[in-house]
């Protein structure tokens, strides 16, 4: 469905019922990254799966863009919704604005699921790096960009063996706007460090990395995992950057272990056996 807040329109799809758990999606994707988990635990949550501005059918403005609007966004989208308080997810740049949620409305989250992601900023070389393909996205459009980032979503031996999802995921980027695009770059070449804020998260935190994550490796997890007080990590073996998609299973059967729970448990988890 289309919801209005403020002066644009979010797409999101908001299915099953149980507790809310709110899916927030990486870069440059859409809520669609998420079908594996929309499908599977239906049963178990409410799940909210918006398309970020500027991304999916939401609208794209051609206009700034950054981690914190993102995150007023969501809690605007929360609003309308009628829910106070939820469980965020979020891959990547989904885990950069699940971050500046949790600074900004830290009342509002029952758990956090930082999957794939890292709290630190860009370093100089990869903001740089934003920059020039923010130019490239200006002069070319979005293949170029797609074409690069590709081989690095994926576990090496699952980008060569896995062509349909490969494929999809190639033609979910793809249909992402030129303009949203170029927003979530300059908010990612913009957004600040969050390590200084993890001492004082104080929501029950599981963070998910695939051990084959050549974007957000898991020296990345172990980073956040060091400084969240109480968080969990669990690493998904042949998974590389997308977890949801390279190993649905195992990303699932975390969500639901840990979230029915209420993160009960503290103990890293071993995952050996996925
Ligand atoms: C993502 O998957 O959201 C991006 O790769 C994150 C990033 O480029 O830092």
């Amino acid at each position: 469905m289309r919801v209005k807040i403020g002066d644009l329109y979010l797409n999101v799809v908001v299915e099953g019922s149980g507790p809310p758990l709110l899916l927030v999606h990486g870069f440059p994707f859409d809520h669609t990254m998420w079908h594996e988990q929309l499908s599977a635990l239906v049963g178990h949550f409410q799940m909210i799966a918006p398309d970020l501005r500027g991304f999916g059918d939401s609208d794209a403005p051609a206009s700034f863009y950054s981690m914190d609007l993102y995150a007023d966004d969501l809690a605007h989208l929360l609003d309308v919704l009628g829910q106070e308080k939820v469980v965020l997810a979020g891959l990547s740049m989904g885990g950069y604005i699940a971050l500046a949620f949790q600074r900004r409305y830290p009342e509002r989250l029952a758990g956090l699921v930082l999957a794939d992601t890292q709290a630190t900023a860009d370093t100089e070389t990869a903001r740089a790096g934003r920059y020039a393909a923010i130019r490239t996205v200006q002069a070319e459009g979005v293949e170029a960009v797609v074409s690069g980032l590709l081989p690095k979503l994926f576990a090496p031996a699952n980008f060569a063996a896995k062509r349909i999802l490969r494929e999809w995921v190639r033609a979910m980027m793809m249909r992402q706007s030129p303009a949203g695009v170029m927003g979530a770059l300059k908010a990612m070449a913009e957004r600040p460090d969050s390590t200084p804020g993890l001492a004082v998260v104080s929501c029950p935190t599981l963070v998910i990395v695939g051990e084959e994550d050549l974007l957000t490796p898991p020296a990345k997890a172990a980073a956040l995992v060091a400084a969240i007080p109480g968080a969990r990590l669990a690493v998904i073996p042949e998974a590389g950057h997308l977890t949801p998609l390279e190993a649905p299973e195992a990303f699932n059967r975390l969500l639901l272990e840990n979230l029915d729970t209420g993160y009960a448990a503290r103990e890293d988890i071993a995952l050996g056996d996925v």
